[in-house]
């Protein structure tokens, strides 16, 4: 049957009221309208975390946002808990530019290379089997928002990291602690192979060549047009972005610290986000006294978050009123135990 969005919006309504505390829908802040206006919690990828984490009384989790938080929101939660991505196909194509045999055979190399110095730590964004890799050698995840105090954690127990799968993240980060750029070697995962020109000894960052498609569409051509054309505008861009944008912007931050940024701005001021487009348009919407624009004129949406919509919401839902749940995120309970390890020691829960 075809039901109109009134229709959809009025069920969504109505199941959410029949089931309660039962039910909780996390949702992150670049998911669209129309999903959010549902959302229990909104929040980036470590407030959602968190937030899950905290969560033992809801029997129905319904994740709106991608796979990889939809499985980490898995690992944090109870055994009586169950955690469902509405469509399937949300996934992050950054998170797929690291597998789990790439990863082995990089980590096999590098020991070789250099021998037991190197602490491998793993942006959210990655799957749980990298996840679970990461807590068996000893380190962490990071996300966005505390990058730059994990980093620093690794340095003080290895001389090196491995840092999955964002180059962009992994270089900005090391780069804001001082870590130069010819000290960071690039790991190839489609060649099995390491890019560096310098001295081994001196090596202490080993980036995944790994980036996110819709932070990368913010280039350093954006930002020259518009400090031609708007000098007065202050650029804030995702560390996402490449070390190239990071450099020539105003500030950056995670998508917690855009946000709050944005709250705390001056009435009138202008700014220029280079983040997802769903985000930027809410920060519009919400702030009519700033004058806010995107970075890149094309908005750069993330087309797996918008994967959620209001149809495969309601779907989602209605299967589990009537019993018969579909997409189920399940981690199996080796990769959980390992990935719990790598979750807890940035969560700070060992
Ligand atoms: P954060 O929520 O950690 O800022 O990450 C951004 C992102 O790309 C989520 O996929
Ligand atoms: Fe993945 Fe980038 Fe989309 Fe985030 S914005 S889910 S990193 S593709």
């Amino acid at each position: 049957k075809h039901y109109t969005v009134s229709e959809m919006e009025d069920k969504i309504r109505a199941i959410k009221q029949t089931l309660g505390d039962k039910l909780f829908i996390p949702g992150h802040h670049y998911q669209k309208n129309e999903v959010i206006q549902f959302a229990d919690a909104t929040g980036d990828s470590l407030q959602l975390a968190q937030i899950c984490a905290a969560n033992e009384q809801a029997e129905h989790i319904v994740f709106c946002g991608v796979h990889f938080m939809a499985e980490t929101a898995d690992i944090l939660t109870t055994e009586k808990q169950q955690v469902y991505l509405p469509d399937m196909r949300a996934g992050c194509s950054m998170a797929d530019m690291a597998d789990i045999y790439q990863t082995e055979r990089a980590w096999k190399d590098l020991q070789e290379r250099f021998g037991d110095t190197i602490l491998p730590l793993t942006y959210v964004n990655s799957t749980a089997a990298i996840k679970a890799f990461v807590g068996r050698n000893g380190g962490a995840t990071v996300t966005s928002s505390n990058a730059k105090e994990i980093v620093q954690w690794a340095f003080t127990q290895k001389k090196r990291i491995l840092f999955l799968p964002d180059q962009h993240l992994g270089r900005n980060t090391a780069y804001g602690l001082g870590v130069p750029l010819d000290h960071m070697a690039v790991w190839n995962p489609i060649h099995d192979s390491l890019e560096y020109d310098g001295e081994s000894e001196e090596c202490q960052v080993i980036l995944w060549k790994g980036h996110c498609s819709v932070h990368e569409n913010f280039t350093v051509e954006n930002i020259r047009q518009l400090r031609e054309n708007d000098p007065e505008r202050r650029i804030i861009v995702h560390p996402e972005c490449s070390h190239e944008v990071v450099m020539k912007s105003d500030d950056d931050g995670s998508t917690k610290y855009i946000i709050d940024q944005i709250e705390a701005a001056a009435p009138g001021t202008k700014w220029a986000i280079g983040t997802e487009m769903n985000l930027v348009n809410r920060l519009i919407e919400n702030h009519p006294d700033l004058d806010i624009i995107s970075l890149n004129p094309l908005m750069c949406p993330c087309l797996t978050m918008n994967r959620i919509d209001l149809p495969h919401l309601l779907w989602s839902l209605e299967s589990i009123m009537e019993g018969t749940e579909q997409n189920i995120i399940q981690v199996d309970a080796v990769t959980s135990a390992d990935a719990i390890d790598a979750l807890d020691r940035m969560l700070q829960r060992k």
